[in-house]
């Protein structure tokens, strides 16, 4: 049983009022490790006994139906038109690419792209959760945008990688969050060491301690530093992420570690914060929504 509490009230967004908690994983750049964060972090809530769901929000470059293991993965549409989420590794899971198969590409435009981040919200049936981890695009931009005009969203997560043009990007993420009254969750450093397989030698390939001393100038707390493993990337690419194919590996036990810093933040942030946050103005209405498959 999860000690998370409740902090919807009368006035708060009326969506996803059965999750407790919403945290975000995002970060300036692409490619910087935010869906490895993402399915680790889901992963190793769930094992430590949470309820918990993932929505990829990376519309144009969905990864979690891969490192899920969820390629060719046809969602149900119950009588009611409500999508099913797939359960996986003790997760509910949603994503584009469960929707995409094979090599096609997205060419859609941001209100089309919000569109759809409002479908997974709206259009899927998600069950009673303590956590929904939101797998996001990278920068800040429209899908950001919509998180925190759609969503009381409990706290943002963002990765980056230790190098200075990763950092200059993820302190525009944690000012565009903080603008939107999204809370920090912290900082995490991710591939911050290489430590050669066959010599030993550590390489500190994109630098290293940078988002540590970021996060204090920024006043952000430090949620670790996750070294640059070959193993985390075959974990990834195999459908199970590094938690669950090898708990006791270095990697897992920061994985492991960084959920319950998380957890211990997410419910001092759910006791603290005032219940009734001003919301954002709404998204405009689309007269003319897109049409695609997914629309039910
Ligand atoms: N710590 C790590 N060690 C090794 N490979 C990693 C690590 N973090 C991420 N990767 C790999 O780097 C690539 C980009 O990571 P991804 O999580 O997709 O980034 P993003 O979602 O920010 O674009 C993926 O192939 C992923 O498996
Ligand atoms: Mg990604």
């Amino acid at each position: 049983m999860s000690d998370i509490h409740d902090h919807h009230s009368d006035n708060t967004a009326k969506r996803l009022t059965q999750v407790k908690a919403i945290v975000a994983v995002a970060s300036g750049k692409g490619g910087v490790g935010k869906s490895t964060v993402a399915a680790n972090l889901a992963c190793a809530l769930a094992q430590k006994g949470h309820k918990v769901g993932l929505i990829d929000a990376d519309i144009y470059g969905p990864s979690q139906h891969i490192m899920l293991g969820l390629t060719n993965q046809d969602p149900v549409i119950n009588p009611d038109k409500k999508i099913i989420p797939i359960h996986k590794h003790g997760l509910d899971a949603i994503s584009f690419g469960f929707f995409v198969h094979g090599d096609e590409a997205i060419v859609w435009r941001g209100p089309m792209i919000a569109r759809m981040f409002q479908q997974f919200l709206d259009d899927v049936k998600w069950p009673e959760l303590d956590y929904m981890i939101v797998d996001m695009p990278p920068g800040t931009g429209d899908i950001q945008l919509s998180l925190s005009q759609l969503l009381q969203v409990t706290g943002v997560v963002i990765v980056t990688t230790p190098q200075d043009v990763a950092l200059a990007d993820a302190v525009k993420g944690v000012n565009m969050f903080r603008k939107v009254n999204v809370p920090v969750l912290g900082l995490v450093e991710n591939m911050s060491v290489f430590h050669c397989p066959s010599c030993g030698h550590e390489s500190a390939i994109f630098s290293r301690g940078g988002a540590q001393k970021k996060s204090e100038s920024l006043d952000v707390p430090f949620l670790g530093a996750l070294p640059l493993e070959e193993a985390t990337r075959i974990a990834s690419d195999e459908g199970t992420p590094i938690v669950l194919k090898d708990p006791k590996s270095p990697q897992a036990k920061i994985f492991l570690e960084m959920a319950d810093k998380i957890h211990d933040r997410a419910t001092t942030l759910l006791k603290s914060r005032p219940l009734t946050p001003p919301l954002p103005p709404p998204l405009p209405s689309f007269a003319k929504p897109p049409t695609n498959e997914f629309e039910v």
